[in-house]
């Protein structure tokens, strides 16, 4: 096998500073062990996330230098839906500064309290638009997505059983669309087929339901689809794509990711009076229907960025080089989500610390780790982000996995980068048996992970306490918290 390279070369630099473990430690303290709350500048290597960090290509920079910023009408504008309309083939298009502002904006005007809205996964900011109108946000993956360790070509798919069963048990006049996230960020970047997309529209056509699609990362799962679907190695990345718009009503989009811009993001649909609420909305909060909170050089490099995600020498670098993270941690025993998905790899922090209860958080503990060990910023997705509670007790509900994720921001690291990462992740697996829990200090009513404080816990008995056993939780100060006996999962 040849080497597949990054088929791009570096013409901008930016420093990255080196820190001591000691510095570190010291940030960690003042981050409140929060790694969103560190500065990004005592980070060695950032993977918290793909979203607005791409480096964008000269052609993008030299685009946003075209950008016309008229209030009303800009020229700027229509090559940005010329490009959305090409690739994506909706008939109205609704610029958004951000993904998450195109969510507020679509499920604003669908959703209204007591409604419910299915997706394969929703991703955090997508359930917290959904759950602040008052509305059910309610995942449907496949079984196999729930097991890091089983292998699957298309785990994102949405169990299209239980789709069924949801529509027949709440009744469709309570579901205002049907979404399917591509690929399924919150569980392992993990791709929905083609058979899927076209299976769930047809329950949603028998049902008068509208099927939208989260698509963040719409090329990424084109690729897997040309990659692992039968019927698709021939078809170009961008064909595929289209084919897959082709069965929804409508979408909404982060340019963030795979539009390769630093902000951004959009929201599409076939319905006429739908798009007009959109827009009536959008002027409110985001900007003029032009514009949408963007400045004309952003819709510029969002247009360019859009076309080059598609280039296929790039999607093939960008999955060898996160397969070639996940190979080289997963052979060491380091237990992943398998397969390595399309933006990122995703550790499971459960099955690596065992000795953690559940209700100390091992994928914190481990994200802190890691940035302890080498300056690493990755991002816990488990409890600490799915913060669900029993409606009735009030105690919190842990996330079906514990996992955290290393995201690998497109065309800003090299190969020598990711063997850092990988000799860094094998010594904190070495001594793995040494990583202490974490317990939350405080925390905000939505979104906790982005500003929750967290402190350390030491274990009485120390490291290796066998499963099913209780262990009293000891505070960094040494006091005693015997509220927090708890039972080792
Ligand atoms: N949907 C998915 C699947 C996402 O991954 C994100 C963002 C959004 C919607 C919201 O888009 O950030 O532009 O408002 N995900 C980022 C991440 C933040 O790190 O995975 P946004």
């Amino acid at each position: 096998m040849k080497t597949i390279i990054e088929p791009f070369r570096v013409k901008v630099v930016e420093p990255i500073k080196m820190t001591t473990r000691a510095e570190r430690e010291k940030y960690l303290q003042e981050a409140a062990y929060n790694l969103f709350l560190l500065r990004a500048e005592n980070v060695i290597i950032d993977l918290l996330t793909d979203s607005g960090t791409a480096a964008m290509s000269a052609a993008q920079w030299s685009a946003s230098i075209r950008g016309d910023e008229s209030y009303a009408g800009s020229p700027s504008f229509y090559r940005f839906e010329e490009t959305v309309r090409d690739i994506f083939g909706f008939k109205h298009v609704v610029p958004a500064h951000q993904g998450r502002a195109a969510e507020r904006i679509l499920f604003s005007t669908m959703c209204r309290r007591g409604s419910v809205v299915p997706n394969n996964t929703h991703f955090d900011t997508t359930r917290a638009n959904i759950e602040y109108l008052g509305a059910e946000a309610v995942d449907l993956p496949v079984p196999e997505f729930y097991q890091p360790a089983v292998i699957h070509p298309f785990k994102g798919n949405m169990d299209a059983q239980a789709l069924i069963d949801l529509i027949e048990r709440v009744g469709a006049d309570r579901i205002p669309l049907v979404m399917l996230t591509v690929t399924n960020n919150s569980g392992g970047g993990q791709p929905v087929s083609m058979a899927n997309i076209r299976e769930v529209k047809s329950i949603c056509a028998r049902y008068w339901l509208p099927l939208y699609l989260d698509a963040c990362r719409f090329a990424e799962n084109a690729c897997f689809i040309k990659l692992r679907e039968p019927g698709y190695a021939n078809q170009s990345v961008k064909e595929i794509a289209r084919e897959m718009f082709s069965h929804a009503d409508g979408c909404t989009m982060s340019a963030k990711k795979d539009g390769l811009a630093n902000i951004g993001g959009f929201l599409c649909t076939n319905d006429d009076q739908l798009a007009q609420q959109e827009k009536d909305l959008l002027i409110l909060t985001e900007g003029f229907p032009t514009y949408g909170g963007l400045a004309g050089r952003d819709l510029e490099a969002i247009a360019v960025g859009l076309e080059e995600v598609l280039h296929e020498d790039y999607l093939q670098y960008r999955f060898a080089s996160i397969r070639y993270l996940g190979e080289h941690i997963a052979s060491a025993g380091v237990p992943i989500v398998q397969p390595p998905g399309g933006h990122a790899i995703y550790i499971d922090a459960h099955a690596m610390l065992p000795h953690i209860p559940l209700n100390q958080y091992p994928g914190q503990a481990l994200a802190i780790e890691l940035y302890r060990e080498a300056g690493i910023r990755s991002c816990e997705i488990g409890s600490v982000m799915h913060a669900e509670k029993d409606p009735v007790t009030g105690e919190e509900i842990p996330a079906p996995m514990e996992l955290v994720r290393l995201a690998i921001p497109h065309r800003v690291y090299t190969q020598s980068h990711i063997d850092y990462v990988i000799e860094a992740i094998l010594d904190v697996y070495e001594r793995r048996d040494s990583i202490p829990g974490v317990r939350i200090v405080s925390q905000p009513k939505f979104l906790r992970h982005f500003t929750a404080r967290f402190e350390p816990i030491e274990f009485v008995g120390g490291p290796g306490v066998s499963e099913g056993l209780t262990a009293e939780v000891v505070l960094p100060d040494g006091r005693a918290d015997a509220t927090r006996e708890v039972l080792l999962s």
